[in-house]
């Protein structure tokens, strides 16, 4: 039996009728930040449809993301993203087992958006509806679709418990995930999220939004000990972390330097910069997997993910992090990392699976920690 069976065998979704078993289907909106998704997802681990409409160029000229626009440019694509979604899968709305959508946390008039248009089709078709954390959309994708470091070996399967390295443009934790749901804090930013602090930096050096891209490329020809960036928390024991002292630093360097910023010099910076980052995740994580309650658990896969799981530099140092402790790696494919739709279909249908419905109507929620499942 492959892994991918069991897998399916273990979320007991199947759908029984009278003379099949069919996979059961959800449909998933993501509209929590600049990305309008849908995604139609089964429950063998399928991807049926997906569909991505960034934003990314409405924002740019603004150098991040401007909520009140994204919250309208969300309104304009969503019905376009839901239809499109289910032409590309060869569906119709009666085809479509559960419904679910990003209900938090997250910039809240786009979120409305999303949550409004899954409650309006849920209502309507009498189907079941999920009110999915956009945190735990990107901390359970690994569980739909994983692959190694370099993004191309083959199809990892990812069994809870695990350690989860939670990098996006607005959160930075380390969690150990039990289960559906079950989620304990080992450690998280003090300040900005590793996301914001790659942003911030490609934004003082003009090189555009989102940073983390552009930095990531920039990097890959630059001398990472060029510039001296600090390791902030890096000498003190656990796992929270701290990125303004390094954005502090970008700040002072970039102050001090007088000539024009030469091409070398910003890949350097970038490289130097993405070094200290990657030092602060793997220091910190060092000490979770030190941490009473990760080794009580003992779980045995290290997993990273969120946008910034995008970034090669630190899948590579975790991966070897993750062999060095003996441990499974896995990361989201790049397309899973940042935000899009079938990441909430899938913690919808892994939601459903454990009766986690939407009984009353709920009003979605900008703040929603993890935890507070
Ligand atoms: O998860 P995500 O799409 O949105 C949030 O939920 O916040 O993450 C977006 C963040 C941005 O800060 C972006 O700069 C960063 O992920 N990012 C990267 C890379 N690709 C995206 N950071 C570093 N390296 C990358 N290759
Ligand atoms: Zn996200």
């Amino acid at each position: 039996m492959t892994d991918e069976k069991i897998i399916v065998m273990d979320m007991g979704i199947t759908k029984s009728d009278a003379h099949s078993e069919r996979p059961v289907l959800c449909l998933g909106i993501e509209s929590s930040c600049d990305e309008t998704s849908a995604a139609i997802v089964d429950s063998d681990r399928n991807i049926l449809a997906h569909i991505i409409y960034s934003q990314i160029p409405e924002h740019q000229k603004y150098g991040g993301v401007v909520p009140e626009l994204a919250a309208r440019a969300h309104i304009l694509a969503i019905d376009d993203v839901i239809k499109q979604t289910l032409n590309k899968a060869e569906k119709t709305i009666d085809d479509i087992d559960v419904v679910a959508a990003t209900a938090g946390p997250g910039l809240i008039g786009g979120v409305l958006v999303g949550w409004m248009a899954a409650t309006g089709i849920a209502q309507a078709t009498n189907k079941p509806l999920v009110a999915v954390n956009h945190l735990e959309g990107h901390a359970l994708v690994p569980r739909l679709k994983a692959t190694l470091a370099d993004g191309s070996a083959g199809d990892v399967v990812v069994r809870f418990p695990y350690l989860l390295m939670l990098a996006s443009g607005g959160h930075c934790q380390i969690l150990l995930v039990r289960g559906v749901g079950q989620y304990e804090m080992i450690g998280q930013t003090l300040d900005d999220s590793a996301g914001e602090a790659f942003d911030k930096v490609a934004k003082m050096l003009g090189l555009g939004y989102p940073g983390g891209p552009i930095v990531d490329k920039r990097a890959q020809n630059g001398n990472q000990k060029a510039f001296k960036f600090p390791r902030p928390l890096c000498d003190k024991p656990g796992c929270d972390f701290s990125f303004s002292g390094i954005k502090t630093a970008a700040r002072t360097f970039l102050a001090k330097n007088t000539g024009e910023l030469t091409d070398e010099y910003i890949d350097d910076f970038c490289a130097s910069f993405q070094a200290a980052v990657v030092d602060c995740i793997i220091n910190r994580l060092t000490n979770a997997l030190k941490d009473e309650r990760v080794r009580t658990l003992a779980p045995q896969t290290l997993v990273v993910a969120g946008g910034v799981a995008k970034n090669s530099a630190i899948r590579n140092a975790i991966e070897k992090l993750a062999q060095r402790n003996k441990m499974v790696f896995a990361a989201p494919p790049m397309n899973l990392c940042t935000d899009n739709g079938a990441m909430i279909a899938w913690a919808g249908l892994e939601n459903f699976r454990i009766g986690n419905v939407v009984k009353t109507l709920i009003a979605p929620r900008p703040r929603w920690p993890l935890t507070e499942l």
